[in-house]
Formats: C-alpha cells, sequence, structure tokens
C-alpha cells in the first residue's frame, strides 16, 4: 500500500486528479470507478480543469459510480446523479451513455441492485475511486458490512446521516437508505484510490490503515489490495 501525506486538500485533490489523468492518458477506454462526496470534489475540479485546458480527453471513457441515495431521482439536487452530472460530466466531453449509476427512484430496488451487480461484472474497473466516512465506511458499507458483501440495498448509520446532514437543510431530509456496491465489488477493481482529508477523519484512517482488517472498520479491507494508494492531507494523518 502507498500512502502519501501531503499539505492539504488543494495537493491532495491535485495529485488524485494527475493519478486519475494518468490512467485515462494510458487507457483512453478505461472504466473509472468514481465517488461523490465533499473529499473528491476537488479532485473533480481538477479533472474539469485538465479536459478544459485539452490535457485529457474522456471521449471514449466510461464511469461506474458507488452508490446512491434510495427515493432520489437522477434531477433531485442532492441525488448522486444530479452530483455527477453537476460536478464533473456536463464540464468533460464523456458519452453520457456511458456513465452508470444506481437508479435510487427505481420502484423494484432488489431488481435495481441486481442489475447493477451485474453491469459491474461486465465493468471492470481499472482503477477506483475512493472516500471515507467518519465510521470506515467506503461507499456506503457501513460497520459490520460483511466484506463478501454485493451491490445491495443498506441503512445507512447515524452518524453518516449526521454527516451527510450538512448539505440538506433538515436532518429529517437525509434519506436513511441507500444503493450501494458491495465491499467486495470495491475490491475488484484494479487500482484503489482513496483520499481523507480533515481532522474527522483522523480515527477512521488510524483504524483503516494500523487497526486489525476487521468488518468494525469497513475500510481496513484495503489492508488485503494488491495495488492501493492512499492520499491523506496532514490533519487526516493525524493519529498515525
Ligand atoms: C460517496 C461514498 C462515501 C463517501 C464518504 C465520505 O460516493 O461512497 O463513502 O466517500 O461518505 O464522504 P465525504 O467525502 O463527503 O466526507
Amino acid at each position: 500500500m502507498k500512502i502519501v501525506t501531503v499539505e492539504n486538500y488543494e495537493e491532495m485533490s491535485a495529485l488524485a486528479a494527475k493519478i486519475i489523468g494518468q490512467s485515462v492518458q494510458s487507457n483512453p477506454t478505461a472504466t473509472l470507478g468514481l465517488a461523490t462526496g465533499s473529499t473528491v470534489l476537488g479532485t473533480y475540479a481538477n479533472l474539469r480543469q485538465a479536459y478544459a485546458s485539452g490535457q485529457l480527453s474522456f471521449k471514449d471513457i466510461r464511469t461506474i459510480n458507488l452508490d446512491e441515495y434510495v427515493g432520489l431521482g437522477c434531477d433531485h439536487e442532492h441525488s448522486y446523479a444530479y452530483y455527477m452530472l453537476s460536478n464533473l460530466f456536463d464540464h468533460i466531453d464523456i458519452d453520457r451513455a456511458n456513465t452508470f449509476i444506481p437508479r435510487g427512484d427505481a420502484t423494484d430496488l432488489e431488481a435495481e441492485c441486481q442489475r447493477y451487480g451485474d453491469l459491474l461484472a461486465k465493468l471492470p474497473r481499472d482503477i477506483q475511486l475512493l472516500g471515507i466516512g467518519s465510521d470506515g465506511h467506503i461507499a456506503f458499507n457501513e460497520p459490520g458490512s460483511p466484506f463478501d458483501s454485493r451491490t445491495r440495498v443498506v441503512q445507512l448509520a447515524t452518524s453518516t446521516i449526521k454527516d451527510n446532514s450538512r448539505l440538506f437543510s433538515r436532518i429529517e431530509d437525509v434519506p436513511t437508505r441507500a444503493i450501494t456496491v458491495g465491499i467486495a465489488d470495491i475490491m475488484c477493481a484494479k487500482k484503489l484510490l482513496l483520499l481523507a482529508s480533515g481532522l474527522n477523519k483522523a480515527k477512521a484512517v488510524k483504524a483503516m490503515l494500523q487497526g486489525a482488517v476487521d468488518t468494525c472498520c469497513p475500510a481496513s479491507i484495503l489492508q488485503t489490495h494488491t495495488d492501493v494508494t492512499v492520499i491523506l492531507d496532514k490533519q487526516a494523518a493525524s493519529l498515525l
């Protein structure tokens, strides 16, 4: 595992975008596994910039996202589908037909999980971008999620609902369930790139990197993957 500690969020984001950019340049038909949330916003800003300045093209790139809130359609401002459009896809030359994200508003959620799981199997990811929750979750695999878990509907932990409520006007508006890819799905990606920034991630980062490989910290499974890069800012690395 390669652990890189940088000064701040800006350096973390620039380095992450550089690594993803290298994947795109070395394989213009690569499949990128993408995440949402605050941590990766700066990475997407750098990728938009790299496209705008002509350094990168996403014309034949495919993307597949980790998760989506149950109940939110793609036109809902808090859906992850909307997040991906406004923070990345609307600003680059990617073919929308090559971007995949679970349908949180599917009427048959079981069938949607099955469909998405089948899609993941058909689209091996060259690189998977990840954030980490303050409770150690990856995607929405909360503590206790089995390491062999696959795409499914999950209940969000109270701490995750609280963390994510900063983006909603009221905590009651935060969806309590999500469709998430499983831990086994994440581990299938050829390369993993996990980013963490800020003091509120320091405990989870320590458990991920220096704790036992245990489902009480889902991200600790990364210790067993053969190609992982973790980029931390100083605050996230402060307990190591
Ligand atoms: C989102 C996702 C989550 C986030 C995590 C950190 O697609 O998979 O695991 O990466 O909740 O969120 P932020 O970056 O908002 O702190």
